[in-house]
């Protein structure tokens, strides 16, 4: 007797949530599916070729004063170094080619694709406040920064048809992992 009261007790703390939740009316009653609304919300990642940019517009000029306001207290004047991270390697008229080493990769001059940029600042900046940025201010913001790096000329517009055709510094800098024969000039891993 003393025995299966023993066994009792832990089997009536256990009984009590598993009944409860079983009284629930939805099974487990954990979590509510999402809405198609706030899938949306963060489905809206920008491929390599572009084809998802939303329309829009900005220039080298547009882009300076937004940074200024919204990114510089992290990033520095113009991108050049802040309290966090630099954005640019390289001036105007002169891309930073590489090679890159360890603190360098962090430079938009690193990526592969122009297109990689504008999805990064869309996605997760300014950081305080990531997802505020209208589409012309990205755009606006790329443009800046592109032409900061030498990638692009001050004159440049950005658009979503122009964007994806900004030839990075670096796009053939990287090699598979797997060696191919006779090489790509499309990495074969993509
Ligand atoms: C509150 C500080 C803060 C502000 C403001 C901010 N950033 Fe950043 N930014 C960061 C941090 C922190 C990282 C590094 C994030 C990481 O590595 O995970 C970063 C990374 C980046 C990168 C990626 C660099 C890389 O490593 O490849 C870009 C591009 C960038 N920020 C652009 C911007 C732009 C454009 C704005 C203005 C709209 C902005 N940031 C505003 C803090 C900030």
């Amino acid at each position: 007797m003393r025995c299966s009261l023993k066994l009792l007790v832990p089997v009536i703390f256990l009984a009590v949530p598993a009944l409860a939740l079983a009284q629930s009316s939805s099974r487990f009653n954990v979590g509510t599916p999402l809405s198609q609304q706030e899938i949306k919300s963060f489905d809206f990642m920008i491929g390599p070729d572009g084809k998802e940019l939303p329309p829009g517009h900005g220039s080298p000029k547009d882009g300076s004063a937004i940074f200024a306001k919204r990114c510089q207290v992290c990033h520095g004047q113009n991108g050049e170094g802040g309290a966090i991270r630099r954005l640019v390697l390289g001036s105007p008229g002169n891309p930073f080619r590489g090679p890159f080493r360890d603190n360098e990769k962090s430079a938009l001059s690193y990526y592969p694709y122009a297109t990689v940029v504008w999805d990064y600042i869309n996605r997760a900046m300014p950081a305080s406040n990531p997802g505020s940025l209208t589409a012309d201010e990205v755009y606006s913001l790329v443009a800046f920064l592109f032409y900061r790096n030498g990638i692009i000329k001050e004159t440049d517009v950005l658009d979503e048809k122009t964007l994806p055709k900004v030839e990075m510094p670096n796009r053939h800098g990287f090699v598979p992992d797997i060696p191919v024969y006779p090489p790509e000039p499309k990495p074969s891993w993509w």
